[in-house]
């Protein structure tokens, strides 16, 4: 069974459904990244999946509990983190009260996982005493899905992480994906930037008009006409 399991997944906001039929799993010491168009509907099934919305059809597991119909705020005990793309951190709170406050919702000695967290992220650990406001738009990012980490998760969803990047910062922010990865984490990923995205993950799905076109290990993918799958003109797989 995969960390994550998303099987045949229909939602949308008001009566006809913005995304259809989507299955996609994501795996533990894996990255598993979601590209495709503008309004394809990525946003959408993230949301989808930590409960801010909720599926008409199809089911959700994370380490074998259903958790579909589950109240978002439960989610993340249930090992399943979603960050946000934008207003993720809280402004006013220095770095280490973000971190407590996502360690909040864990079972997890708090400090001690934090001293692991700020090993990866050092960037953060020289400034942990700053308010998060002062920090740059990366370093909040990286805050983010440190915050995110805090409960020790076995999936954390991205959506789009390195959005408003420096080319330079975007490189930091995936050479954590894939430190995170390694901690016995699933990380699924939506990137806009598709040399990116082929780039730096095991496994992607290419999201069009609402479906989960075409998805393959990263090397399958680099060889198809991506020009045309994301113009909706083929249907390879
Ligand atoms: N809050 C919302 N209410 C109604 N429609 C929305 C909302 N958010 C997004 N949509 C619509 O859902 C479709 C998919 O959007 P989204 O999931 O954000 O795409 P992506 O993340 O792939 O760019 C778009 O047509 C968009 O206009
Ligand atoms: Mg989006």
């Amino acid at each position: 069974m995969p960390a994550l399991l998303a099987e045949n997944v229909t939602a949308g906001y008001g009566h006809s459904p913005i995304i259809n039929d989507i299955t996609l799993s994501a795996e533990l010491n894996s990255v598993t990244t979601i590209i495709g168009p503008n309004g394809a509907g990525k946003s959408t099934f993230a949301k989808t999946l930590v409960g801010i919305l909720r599926p008409t059809s199809g089911r959700i597991v994370v380490n074998d509990v259903d958790i579909t119909r589950m109240a978002g705020h439960l989610i993340p005990r249930h090992g399943l983190v979603y960050v946000p793309q934008n207003d993720n951190v809280f402004k006013r709170l220095t770095v280490r009260e973000n971190l407590e406050v996502g360690g909040f919702a864990s079972r997890a000695n708090t400090a001690a996982r934090m001293e692991e967290i700020l090993d990866i992220f050092t960037d953060l650990q020289k400034a942990v005493e700053k308010k998060a406001g002062f920090l740059s738009g990366g370093q909040q990012n990286l805050l983010a899905i440190a915050r995110a980490l805090m409960v020790d998760p076995s999936v954390i969803m991205l959506d789009e992480p390195t959005a408003g990047l420096s080319p330079a910062y975007t490189d930091v922010v995936w050479s954590q994906i894939a430190r995170i990865a390694k901690l016995n984490t699933a990380v699924l990923v939506v990137e806009q930037n598709v040399e990116r995205a082929l780039k730096h993950s095991d496994e992607v799905h290419i999201f069009v008009a609402g479906r989960n076109h075409v998805h393959g290990a990263a090397d399958e993918i680099a060889g198809l006409d991506l020009a045309s799958i994301f113009l909706g003109r083929s249907h390879a797989s």
